[in-house]
């Protein structure tokens, strides 16, 4: 038999299953609560809506060329839409500027392909989204620790990413809400990250896929747009902003998009060239009836929902959590970050939880690049009802206290 590990490349090295994906695959079980997922609510998919849309093309003239090949750049109609939402969050871009994708994972994917060499370093914050690590280890980079509130000089990134055998190549962070943490990044702190990126000579990756779920407190700029009223315009900007339409209608059709400075979008485009040609015609078709027609009223929908959830969480930690546990209050999106004290491991929690408490949720250390954050974890509201998570909070914190209390 041909051994397969012998032939596949050196990137595939770092292709590996995550001991906890694998877990949580079996979590789909009745007598288990779980917090762990971190997917949309599916009852907030705007299913009539989609039902329409897609009725509407099948009985009209459009159903030709939404079931043909299409230009790798996008649909226009959506491309334009999607300029105009843009402008309102103080990005100013034409179609030009505005790239498709299949679900914002994609734009990730190209990003790392576009930039980093092997050994090449990426700036990421710890903890990150673990897709983002999963996107980029296909190009064999090393990381670095990206800080927004950190005081590390360009020098020293410089200089660790040449120990390392290759060039600092970008900085990637999610600003608003983040996956895992919940947390955003004040505007001092993305005006840092901008110092940073042009000391470095870099681009930043502005992964925005939880943007529009903000509940409650101001919204902040994105970073492409604090960046562009610095420069005037957005062909100056180093800022690459990732879209998805997959937390506010649904992941299901894969329809995300990139907005960036026109250099960026059409070498973009060459790469989606040969690798799928274009993202579905038809989904992105329907995606944009469905935008147009009610883009708005879908987000509030949704902000309704979650916010009565994160709320839900937040007064359910505070009852149950016992001492020397802390957690981060989100704004927005769907995650709130747990810290247990020191020496107690999320993932041997996680096997403990799933014997006897019967509640699922992500160790945190995944997220870390460094594999450091063993006192971590991941809780996700956003599929969960009230009784849920009243009873899984009030029955992890019973665990925790007990491995507290078993440490000390
Ligand atoms: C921070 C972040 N970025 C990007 C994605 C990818 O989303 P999609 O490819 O569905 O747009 C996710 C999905 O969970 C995410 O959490």
């Amino acid at each position: 038999m041909l051994n397969w590990e012998s032939i596949f490349a050196t990137r595939s090295s770092r292709m590996k299953a995550s001991e906890i994906r694998e877990l949580l695959k079996l979590l789909d079980r009745p007598d288990i609560i779980s917090f762990a997922g971190g997917i949309p609510d599916p009852e907030l998919f705007p299913q009539a809506e989609f039902s329409q849309a897609y009725a509407e093309i099948f009985g009209g003239p459009a159903v030709s060329a939404a079931l043909q090949y299409s230009v790798s750049e996008g649909y226009r109609p959506l491309r334009e839409w999607l300029a105009k939402q843009m402008a309102a969050l103080g990005i100013p871009a034409t179609v030009d500027n505005v790239f498709i994708t299949s679900g914002s994972q994609q734009g990730l994917d190209y990003l790392g392909k576009l930039f980093l060499s092997p050994r090449d370093t990426a700036l990421v914050t710890w903890p990150t989204y673990l897709g983002a690590l999963q996107a980029f280890n296909a190009y064999e980079p090393n990381y670095d620790q990206l800080n927004p509130g950190g005081n590390r000089t360009p020098e020293a990134y410089v200089q660790a990413a040449a120990e390392a055998g290759g060039r600092v190549k970008f900085a990637y962070l999610s600003a608003d809400f983040a996956n895992p943490t919940g947390e955003t990044v004040d505007r001092a702190g993305r005006e840092r990250v901008l110092d940073l990126a042009e000391e470095l000579g870099i681009p930043v990756i502005e992964d925005a896929a939880y943007q529009s779920l903000r509940y409650d407190g101001e919204a902040i700029p994105p970073i492409l747009a604090l960046e562009i009223a610095r420069k005037g315009d957005i062909n100056s900007a180093r800022t690459i902003y990732c879209g998805s339409f997959s937390k506010t209608l649904a992941p299901g059709l894969r329809v995300g998009w990139v907005c960036a400075a026109e250099p960026v979008i059409r070498k973009l485009v060459l790469l989606k060239q040969a690798a799928d040609l274009h993202s579905s015609t038809i989904n992105q078709m329907t995606i944009c009836t469905v935008a147009e027609r009610g883009f708005d009223e879908q987000v509030a929908k949704i902000h309704a929902v979650y916010k009565h959830r994160r709320d839900a969480m937040l007064a359910a930690l505070d009852k149950y959590m016992p001492v020397g546990v802390t957690w981060t209050k989100p704004e927005g999106g769907m995650f709130v970050w747990v810290t247990l004290p020191k020496g107690t491991d999320g993932a041997e929690l996680l096997a403990k939880s799933i014997q006897s408490a019967k509640v699922a949720f992500v160790p945190g250390r995944a997220f870390f690049a460094d594999g450091s954050g063993e006192n971590t974890l991941r809780l996700s509201f956003s599929c969960a009802n009230d009784k849920m998570i009243e009873e899984g909070i009030r029955r992890l914190g019973d665990l925790i206290r007990g491995e507290v209390a078993q440490a000390a």
